[in-house]
């Protein structure tokens, strides 16, 4: 079954929770995909994890367009979306519409997600709805605001989290299909996920979201660091680190090859 955004909404009616991870790549999105993860999302966190960056503040249109284009073929089942990533849609919501159409045109993921509220952002997203691209919204910690916000955890106080609140209400109401919380406290989570009909997709946002995100990256133990409320399944850096130390004392002491070549 190819999952749709209508999907999702419905699998919140039903209290089914939705698993989302993130992919950069083409083997990484074949794999979660064929392991039944619902949505995949092209984070511009790929800026960290496969790109080197400090930030995801660099990351250019051109690469995601590029990563999520090798993401795409690999997916047969899960809803793929796309980040548009930093100041390829604050401009103005032509730039945005622009963005996020050559991310539908030119990957074929099938949505795209920005980040941000409160009054700006609010605008843009109906713009880019209007103009028929899925959007999810993006509020709580949102990272490419880093040097304004931290990545500190957001909502703490009744203003910011009636905020924060508020932000979700009005993004949806902008025409947003899903809405991903960042580190916010577990009990504003559970609010914005009863008083939203879209689904709350949580990364530090606590256990009462619609559904929960991790980046692929901390899920397999391949970060070089992570945030404190990543969880990782696996110790991928462990595994090939002694793979490869495996391989070259087999080629150092000539017992790989192991038997004669043709
Ligand atoms: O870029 C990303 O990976 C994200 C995470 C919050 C899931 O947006």
């Amino acid at each position: 079954m190819v999952v749709t955004t209508q999907q999702l909404i419905q699998w919140k009616q039903q209290g089914r929770p939705i698993v989302v991870l993130t992919a950069w790549d083409y083997a990484i999105a074949q794999l979660i995909d064929a392991a039944g993860v619902d949505v995949i999302l092209v984070g511009d966190s790929l800026g960290m994890v496969a790109l080197g960056y400090q930030t995801t503040l660099p990351v250019t249109l051109d690469e995601i367009l590029h990563h999520a284009s090798s993401v795409r073929r690999g997916v047969k089942q899960a809803l793929v979306v796309c980040d548009l990533p930093f100041l390829s849609y604050q401009e103005s919501p032509q730039q945005a519409i622009h963005s996020a159409g050559r991310v539908l045109k030119e990957t074929g993921a099938q949505a795209v997600k920005m980040e941000g509220g409160y009054p700006a952002m609010v605008e843009t997203i109906a713009r880019v709805v209007q103009a028929g691209i899925p959007v999810m919204g993006h509020v709580g910690l949102t990272p490419q605001s880093v040097h304004q916000l931290g990545y500190r955890q957001q909502g703490k106080t009744p203003e910011t989290a009636e905020k924060i609140l508020q932000e979700a209400i009005a993004l949806e109401q902008a025409g947003a299909f899903a809405m991903l919380l960042e580190h916010i406290p577990s009990d504003l989570g559970l609010q914005i996920t009863q008083k939203l009909s879209i689904p709350t997709i949580g990364i530090g946002a606590g256990v009462h979201c619609d559904g929960q995100v991790l980046v692929t990256a901390d899920l397999l133990g391949l970060s070089e660091r992570q945030p404190p409320f990543a969880k990782s399944y696996a110790n991928l850096r462990e595994t090939i680190t002694q793979a490869v130390q495996n391989y070259g004392s087999e080629v150092r002491s000539r017992q790989f090859p192991d038997s004669p070549q043709p």
